[in-house]
């Protein structure tokens, strides 16, 4: 069975003290059950919140990657660097990666390799933009991105994939997908891996929903049969708004 995820992308929110409270309260509060909760902090929070996780059911991820090994690139973290912290998930393709820094398939699809190379976890975004939805042609950008950015790895490679659907125009506007929205997107992400991979793949990989989640809404998104959990922005900075979207899983 695919497993059940709360992911928290802090973003460029908190400060070392500030993120290791968090982490603290997060670590204190959740249960040890099967629902998998990550967060993901700063780079440079890394280490410090490892050694606040106490939960056998709370991990630890970064929000990016280099797209190179080593080297020299002034200011950049590779995925080794991020796995000798103890953190086991990277997010990576998120659209505000994809639309400040210009990430485009490529880079991301760069970035997946060498997070899977290095033991990471990537937790591979995708999403329209609001004009894309508006012009019906959500189904065929979303495809394009998961064939681009993961679909040259192998079965087993791509067993360890974890997916986010983030509408664009959902991330941070307060605007949530409806919940129909997001499982039509999900089954037919669902059913392109399937495509691929075949079902027994696609019915392993977990798929979560990203954009203004919150507590109020999250037990109604997750209800679908599609929708394994959340990747949470806003709403993953309060340690109550946080624990009510894990509880709702
Ligand atoms: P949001 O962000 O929950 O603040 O909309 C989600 C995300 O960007 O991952």
């Amino acid at each position: 069975m695919r497993k059940k995820i709360v992911a928290g992308n802090w973003k460029m929110n908190k400060n070392l003290q500030e993120g290791i409270e968090l982490a603290k309260t997060i670590n204190r509060q959740v249960e040890d059950n099967d629902v998998i909760v990550i967060l993901c902090t700063p780079f440079i929070h890394l280490t410090e919140v490892r050694n606040v996780i106490t939960k056998d059911s709370l991990f630890l991820g970064a929000q990016n990657c280099a797209s190179e090994a080593s080297g020299a690139y002034t200011g950049e973290i590779s995925a080794d660097m991020i796995c000798s912290t103890g953190a086991e998930y990277v997010i990576l393709g998120h659209s505000e990666r994809r639309s400040y820094y210009h990430e485009d398939d490529a880079v991301v699809n760069k970035k997946v390799k060498l997070a899977l190379a290095n033991d990471l976890i990537p937790i591979f975004c995708c999403g329209e933009v609001l004009q894309e939805r508006q012009s019906g042609i959500q189904f065929e950008v979303v495809r394009s991105q998961v064939e681009k950015g993961l679909f040259d790895l192998s079965v087993e490679d791509f067993g360890k994939v974890v997916i986010a659907y983030e509408p664009v125009w959902a991330i941070g506007t307060g605007v949530t997908a409806t919940s129909d929205q997001a499982q039509e997107m999900h089954k037919v992400i669902r059913e392109q891996i399937a495509e691929k991979y075949g079902n027994a793949v696609a019915d392993n990989t977990s798929i979560l929903y990203g954009g203004s989640c919150k507590p109020s809404n999250a037990a109604e998104l997750f209800a679908n049969p599609d929708v394994d959990g959340g990747l949470i922005g806003g709403a993953a900075l309060n340690s109550a708004d946080f624990m009510g979207i894990v509880n709702a899983i």
